[in-house]
C-alpha cells in the first residue's frame, strides 16, 4: 500500500487547492439572508465559508447580515442581467457547490467574481453609515474644497472600510502563500476581484441635502455616497462583454498576464480577464458546466440574445398559450384598503426545444 501514499496525498493537495481557490463559495450566503447570526456555531463550512473566513465570521457576526445581502444582491443583479442569456447566472443558486463554469477561468468566473467583490464593497459601506456595526461609521468627508455653493457634511458611505473589509473576505484564501497564491487561477480571480472594487470606488457621487427656511436651500451640505447597485452591475456588464483574453507569462520573478490577441496592448486595472474560451452553453456539458438551453423561454420576435434563434441554438421552439389570472385595477379606498379584480391574461410563451 505504501507506494500509493505519495499519490494519495498529492491528490490531496490538488483538491484542497481547487477549493480554496475558489474562493467565491461564500455566495451560497444568500440562502442565510433572512437568518439571524447569534453565535459562532453559526459560522460553518456548509455556509461556503473557507479557512479564514470562518473566523472572520466568528469576528463579524454583526456584519454577517450584511454579507449575506451582499451575496444576495450579487446573485440577483447577475441573474438581472444575464436572464435573456444562454449562460443565466443559475450556478450562483447551486453554491457552495461550485459549477465548472465559475471554476475552469472562463469570461463568466471574472463577471462573477467581479460583481461578488463589488456587492460586498457596496454593502458594507452602507451598512456603516447607516449603523449596524460599530467597527465603522460615515465615510470621510472629502478632503478638497467643495466646489460650488456648499458644505461637506452629513453621512456619506463608507468607502474606505467597506473595500478594505471586502478585500480582506474575497482575498485572504487567495494570497495564502505558496501553491494558491502562485496559481494562475488564483491569480485571475485576484484581479477580477480587485476590478469589482475600484468600480464601486470609481462610482461614488455627490448627494445633497438643503436646508434653509423651508427648503429654500440657502444652506447645502453635500458628502459621498454610493449610487444603487444597479449601475454597478451595468458598469461590469460592460467590462464582462470587453473582458479580455489573456496568457499568463513569467517576466523577472513575476508572473504577469498578457493579452493573448496583439492589438490589445495591455491588461488595464479595469478589464475583466479570462484565460479558457467559455463554450457555446447550447448543450448540456459537465465538462464545461453549461446546463444547456433546453426548456428556456425565448422571444420569437427578438432577434438579439433572449430571441428564439439564438437562445435555442437552431434546434427550434415549442409556443404554446397560459392563461393567467392576476390582479388588476386595484384601487386605493381611504383609509385603509386596497381593492382590486381580478383578471384574465392569455401569455403567448416559446420554449427552446
Ligand atoms: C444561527 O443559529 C441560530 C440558533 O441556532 C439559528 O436560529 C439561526 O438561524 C442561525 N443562523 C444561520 C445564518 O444559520
Ligand atoms: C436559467 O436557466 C435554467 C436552465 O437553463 C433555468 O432552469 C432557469 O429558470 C433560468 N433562470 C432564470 C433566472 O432565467
Amino acid at each position: 500500500m505504501r507506494r500509493y501514499e505519495p499519490v494519495v496525498s498529492s491528490l490531496f493537495v490538488i483538491l484542497l487547492v481547487c477549493s480554496r481557490i475558489a474562493a467565491v463559495r461564500w455566495l451560497a450566503l444568500y440562502q442565510s439572508k433572512q437568518k439571524s447570526w447569534t453565535d459562532d456555531k453559526n459560522c460553518s463550512k456548509s455556509l461556503g465559508l473557507l479557512g479564514k473566513q470562518t473566523r472572520q465570521c466568528r469576528q463579524n457576526l454583526d456584519l454577517m447580515g450584511t454579507i449575506s445581502h451582499a451575496a444576495y444582491v450579487a446573485m440577483d443583479t447577475c441573474q438581472g442581467q444575464f436572464s435573456d442569456r444562454r449562460w443565466n447566472c443559475s450556478s450562483i443558486r447551486k453554491t457552495p457547490k461550485l459549477s465548472r463554469d465559475l471554476a475552469r477561468g472562463t469570461r463568466e468566473q471574472a463577471y462573477v467574481y467581479a460583481i461578488s467583490s463589488a456587492s460586498l464593497v457596496h454593502s458594507i459601506a452602507r451598512a456603516c453609515s447607516v449603523g449596524v456595526t460599530n467597527k465603522c461609521s460615515c465615510g470621510t468627508l472629502p478632503n478638497y474644497p467643495p466646489q460650488g455653493n456648499f458644505k461637506w457634511g452629513g453621512c456619506g458611505d463608507d468607502l474606505k472600510y467597506g473595500l478594505h473589509f471586502s478585500e480582506q473576505f474575497t482575498d485572504a484564501e487567495l494570497m495564502k502563500k505558496g501553491k494558491i497564491k502562485n496559481s494562475k487561477k488564483s491569480q485571475m480571480n485576484r484581479h477580477n476581484n480587485k476590478v469589482g472594487r475600484l468600480i464601486v470606488a470609481r462610482s461614488m457621487t455627490r448627494a445633497c441635502k438643503c436646508h434653509g427656511v423651508s427648503g429654500s436651500c440657502s444652506i447645502k451640505t453635500c458628502w459621498m455616497s454610493l449610487p444603487d447597485f444597479s449601475v454597478i452591475g451595468t458598469t461590469l456588464k460592460n467590462l464582462y462583454a470587453n473582458a479580455v483574453e489573456v496568457r499568463r507569462k513569467k517576466r523577472k520573478n513575476m508572473r504577469l498576464f498578457v493579452p493573448v490577441r496583439s492589438n490589445v496592448r495591455s491588461v488595464s486595472k479595469e478589464s475583466l480577464i479570462y484565460f479558457t474560451k467559455s463554450p457555446d452553453y447550447c448543450s448540456p456539458d459537465p465538462k464545461t458546466g453549461s446546463i444547456g438551453t433546453k426548456g428556456r423561454f425565448c422571444s420569437s420576435e427578438s432577434s438579439g440574445w433572449g430571441g428564439c434563434d439564438a437562445m435555442c441554438c437552431g434546434r427550434g421552439y415549442r409556443s404554446f398559450t397560459k392563461t393567467i389570472v392576476e390582479r388588476c385595477e386595484c384601487k386605493y379606498y381611504w383609509c385603509c384598503y386596497v381593492k382590486c379584480k381580478t383578471c384574465e391574461k392569455t401569455l403567448h410563451l416559446n420554449v427552446c426545444r
